[in-house]
């Protein structure tokens, strides 16, 4: 076809061709957007390894990129165990679960009722899951878990704490130092990996732990909900990513010390994996601000957001790698993995001893005095709920219901 029309343009001249100059203006364009969108999609991964009989523990596995990354594990065998905000029972979830079954063929899909903004959720779960016997078998964590607050608002947790310092960083914290003896306890020819997630924000983070202490300390926010012109204005993202790779390398070297039963070398690796900028769940609502005009502006620009920001599925590229890569799978573990490559860190705190130490002791101390707080306050509720129950059991009167012959005579 092109060929006979080819030969008509050298014949009789291009402009017998209809619409040729005008496909000719608009070829150039979209091979520069081809060649931007091919840019900004990254890496892609190149790792072959089937996962059957893998389990796999994801937080954050419901939307964004963690759904991704569960999506292709589920496709490639893995049993997943997806910890979720909502309980397995939650009708949307249930779906969730029942179409992610069907369309991966892999039946081995769970979830686990983990809201990682309460340190008693991740409590109840870790514990459950170190007290089996015999220890069940776990070979991947997948930390995907994240919060990103609008700048313009700041939230506090059910513990009273910073919602992005506590889902970002304490959650995790809070979870592998309970999981820690279920990874240890694994047989030593068993590759298990840690995967966690962090954004280039740790580059130009600082880490204050007097700041934090602030952040966190009761009435530094006006209530509990959202709420505009805080106390304390600074976001807490990006120390919470950099106080997570500081721990990621901490946890590591805690792998590494601790001498197994077997007197085998650690088997437990851990890898920091940074997916690049993605249209997200999470991306969205940070680019909007939270609200409905910021929602209006991102519609009208969503096609540059579509060119320069890598899909879902792209972003979990390097996750992907990271999980499934063989060389993963030896030696001492603290990698950083970016476009499926390894990476140098960008931070040197991140490898410095003496302030993981500090951070690992700083993070104990905030989760116990929470606990307990918070122990307290579910005390003082039951007593609460229960008294009210002995109250109206007692009294013996049951209220009217509106409406009934009851209620009309007591006018
Ligand atoms: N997106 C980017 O541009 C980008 C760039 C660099 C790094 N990253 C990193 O990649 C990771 C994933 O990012 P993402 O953009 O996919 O995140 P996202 O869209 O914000 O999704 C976050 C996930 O965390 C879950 N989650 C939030 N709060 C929770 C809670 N209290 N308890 C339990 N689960 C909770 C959400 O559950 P629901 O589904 O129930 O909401 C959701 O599945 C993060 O670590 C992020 O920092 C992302």
């Amino acid at each position: 076809m092109p060929i006979p029309l080819l030969a008509q343009g050298f014949q009789e001249g291009f402009a017998s061709i209809p619409y040729f100059y005008t496909v000719l203006k608009v070829v150039p364009w979209v091979l520069l957007v081809s060649a931007l969108k091919y840019y900004f999609g990254g890496a892609r991964n190149g790792s072959e390894r089937l996962m059957h009989s893998k389990v796999v523990m994801v937080t954050g596995g419901t939307s964004g990129i963690g759904a991704s990354v569960v999506r292709e594990l589920a496709t490639r065998g893995a049993q997943v165990i997806l910890l979720t905000q909502q309980a397995p029972s939650d009708i949307f979830l249930v779906d969730y679960i029942e179409d992610l079954r069907r369309t991966t063929k892999n039946h081995l899909i769970y979830a686990e009722q983990v809201d990682l903004s309460s340190l008693y959720s991740i409590r109840t779960f870790a514990t459950k899951w170190i007290d089996n016997v015999p220890p069940r078998r776990l070979d991947m964590v997948i930390l995907c878990g994240n919060t990103a607050v609008p700048s313009s608002q700041r939230r506090t947790t059910v513990d009273g704490l910073d919602e992005e310092w506590q889902v970002n960083y304490l959650s995790n914290f809070h979870l592998l130092s309970i999981l820690s003896p279920a990874l240890r306890v694994q047989p030593a020819h068993r590759d298990v990996r840690v995967i966690f997630t962090t954004c280039s924000s740790y580059i130009g983070a600082k880490i204050d732990l007097k700041q934090v202490e602030a952040a966190c300390a009761p009435g530094a926010f006006e209530s509990s909900k959202a709420v505009k012109k805080p106390k304390t204005p600074t976001s807490l993202f990006g120390a919470s990513k950099l106080a997570l790779m500081i721990f990621a390398n901490s946890f590591q070297k805690h792998l590494n010390s601790v001498e197994r039963a077997d007197k085998m070398p650690p088997c437990t690796r851990v890898i920091t994996v940074d997916p690049g900028y993605t249209r997200t769940p999470g991306t969205r609502r940070w680019l909007t601000g939270g609200s409905l005009w910021g929602l209006l502006l991102y519609l009208i620009t969503w096609p540059l957001w579509w060119l320069i920001l890598k899909s879902p599925e792209q972003g979990a590229q390097s996750i992907l790698y990271a999980a499934m890569e063989a060389r993963y799978g030896r030696g001492t573990g603290g990698w950083m993995v970016k476009e499926c490559q390894e990476v140098d860190l960008a931070r040197r705190e991140i490898k410095d001893e003496e302030i993981g130490k500090k951070l690992w002791q700083f993070s104990e101390k905030q989760i116990e005095l929470r606990e307990k707080e918070g122990a307290v306050r579910r005390a003082l509720e039951k007593q609460e709920q229960e008294s009210k129950k002995n109250g109206s059991s007692t009294s013996g009167a049951k209220e009217p219901t509106p409406g009934s012959r009851r209620s009309r005579k007591t006018k």
